[in-house]
């Protein structure tokens, strides 16, 4: 198993996929660092896995993944404890049926969902580079099918705002990035893919930016949602397999192909430049 005894952080870890796979990843982990937004949600999550598996560090650090300057300080302490990182995976998000911004000035969605995983990703490679071979599992949705992006209103400020395609832009934006991501990574040291984890029982449309649509849809999910562990098995199938797709979309536990806009190349590019930029 490839992730067994190795260091592994993992975002949104406070709650759904992300705690059931901290869970499941804490059997046979090496050392696992929570990443919450929460300070002490992170802590109960951390309390919860303790008492099962004792005997596996577990370290909770908090971020705003909305946030730059939250991330460089993330980012700053993960550097002042650790060495290297063996798996990164960005799990943290939400769709948002209001539009509104981050403290950048970038729409939510984009900013937590897109730049959160970009940002801590890059700031990260040099720790998981430093590992040998390390990987970055990107949780993406089945939903990126929805749209292509729209370069010339990335920020949804122009056409009316809609959430589900923000949202399912936001997770088109992982799938380019993963891809672009392989493309300018050696698979020898590190390997990158994204996931759709399965219609999952979710607390993600109940923020505080709620509707009647964000209700609707949590009551969806409630009702015909899978366990958070079946997201955490689709995560943990891409942590623990010997052998990945570098740059590959999985659904299913197996590579899928993605959307037609999810297979740009040049969309991929464009959208690495302007993230850079942003970043
Ligand atoms: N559920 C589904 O059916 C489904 C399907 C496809 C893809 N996904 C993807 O799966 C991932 C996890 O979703 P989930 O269903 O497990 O939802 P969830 O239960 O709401 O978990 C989301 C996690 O992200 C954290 N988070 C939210 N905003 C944050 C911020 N600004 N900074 C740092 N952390 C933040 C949340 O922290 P708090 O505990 O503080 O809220 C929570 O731990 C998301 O990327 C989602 O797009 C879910």
């Amino acid at each position: 198993m490839f992730s067994a005894g190795k260091r592994i952080i993992i975002t949104g870890a406070s709650s759904g996929i992300g705690f059931a796979t901290a869970f499941r990843f804490a059997q046979y982990a090496g050392e696992l660092i929570l990443i919450s937004r929460n300070q002490d949600r992170g802590e109960t999550a951390r309390k919860i896995i303790q008492t099962q598996y004792p005997n596996t560090p577990v370290h909770v650090l908090t971020a705003d993944l909305s946030s730059p300057v939250s991330i460089k300080e993330l980012v700053k302490q993960i550097n002042t404890r650790w060495h290297s990182v063996d798996v990164l995976v960005n799990n943290a998000g939400g769709i948002f049926f209001q539009r509104f911004e981050s403290i950048d000035g970038l729409e939510y969605t984009f900013s937590l969902n897109h730049m959160g995983y970009f940002r801590l990703a890059i700031k990260l490679l040099p720790l998981l580079e430093a590992a040998g071979a390390a990987r970055i599992i990107n949780v993406s949705s089945v939903l990126h099918r929805l749209a292509p992006l729209d370069f010339s209103d990335l920020q949804h400020s122009v056409q009316p705002y809609r959430g589900f395609f923000a949202y399912g832009r936001s997770k088109l934006a992982n799938i380019l990035f993963t891809r672009e991501l392989a493309k300018r990574t050696d698979p020898r040291i590190i390997q990158a893919a994204s996931l759709h984890p399965g219609f999952i029982q979710s607390n993600f449309a109940s923020n505080p930016a709620g509707s009647l649509s964000g209700h609707i849809f949590q009551i969806l999910s409630l009702v015909f949602g899978s366990s958070p562990v079946v997201g955490s098995a689709a995560v943990a199938f891409l942590a623990e397999s010997p052998h990945i797709e570098h740059g590959g979309y999985y659904s299913n536990n197996s590579l899928s192909i993605p959307s037609k806009y999810a297979r740009d190349e040049a969309a991929a590019q464009r959208l690495w430049d302007i993230s850079m930029e942003l970043a």
